[in-house]
């Protein structure tokens, strides 16, 4: 049986039927998969009970994989998962909900703002691969908006404001945003500053997309205030409903996207329920853009 793609109806996203991500996948399979990515940016798969192992299996059969370790405020004895996965849950080492005001949920509800995943990498992620094991009782849908399309929509005279333009990106920027600014001399050097290129050009389709991220603190070159500016009006302009897609999960969903042409956020759920959803992630090719020299 060959693998079916419906569009969801907007310009983003397409649910997938015809596969059972249990099995390896051929290079056929690989090379259907990578061509919906670049088409849609947004892949829904539903009813697919993997287990970590298979979650992995299939990511790799798609390329190599990030590690996500300290990409959080998590201890090492926190860790649910191993490294190959991003823990996206609310869940400690004890699978207990974090409380209300635990500095580890306060930092991590940072990804309920707009935002790329591993944008604060100097080679940034491709595609994120997220699997739900246990969902709350109303909310946390996770909502996608495809970076291509708005940039298309942007008017001549934006498109050449921003073509060569370079942001800085940090999980510091994201969450002082938020008003979470307390962090440790450890943290905030693992979390330094790394730069990326506002428009992006995605490899074998030649579309470009605006590469836009809460973790962007700056554009660089730029006054600070001018720069907010610029960059709050790109994200309203590119969040409008024309092109975002809202994912309802249900249990067994797995949802893949491409981080180089959508940004995403999760949305508030009730802080007492488990979320059980947990993250693989490819890697990019490439830095977007030369680093600074570190001074
Ligand atoms: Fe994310």
């Amino acid at each position: 049986m060959s693998i079916q793609f419906h569009t969801l109806g907007t310009c983003i996203g397409a649910e997938v039927d015809g596969i059972d991500l249990r099995e390896p996948l051929s290079s056929a399979q690989a090379e259907e998969i990578h061509a919906a990515m670049d088409r849609y940016a947004v892949l829904v798969f539903h009813n697919q009970p993997l287990t970590n192992e298979q979650h992995v299996g299939f990511t790799r059969a798609l390329g190599p994989l990030e590690n996500t370790m300290g990409n959080t405020l998590r201890a090492a004895a926190d860790h649910r998962l191993p490294p190959t996965f991003a823990d996206v849950s609310n869940l400690d080492g004890n699978d207990k909900p974090f409380g209300q005001d635990d500095r580890r949920r306060l930092f991590a509800i940072g990804n309920r703002l707009w935002h790329s995943d591993s944008s604060f990498k100097a080679v940034p992620a491709k595609y994120s691969l997220l699997r739900a094991l246990r969902i709350p009782s109303k909310g946390g849908n996770t909502e996608f908006a495809h970076m291509g399309a708005a940039y298309e929509a942007l008017d001549d005279e934006t498109k050449d404001v921003i073509e060569d333009l370079v942001c800085e990106h940090s999980q510091l920027f994201s969450r002082e945003a938020i008003g979470f600014t307390e962090f440790t001399p450890e943290e905030r050097e693992r979390f330094r500053p790394v730069r990326q290129r506002l428009v992006r050009t995605l490899p074998r389709t030649g579309r470009k997309s605006i590469y836009l991220s809460s973790h962007i603190g700056t554009i660089v070159g730029w006054a600070l205030p001018e720069a907010r500016l610029l960059l709050r009006d790109l994200t309203e302009h590119a969040t409008q409903r024309e092109f975002v897609y809202s994912h309802k999960w249900q249990v067994d969903d797995l949802v893949m996207w491409d981080n180089r042409q959508t940004m995403h956020r999760g949305r508030a759920y009730p802080a007492s329920e488990a979320r059980d959803v947990r993250r693989t992630t490819l890697k990019g090719d490439a830095p977007t853009v030369e680093q600074a020299v570190a001074a």
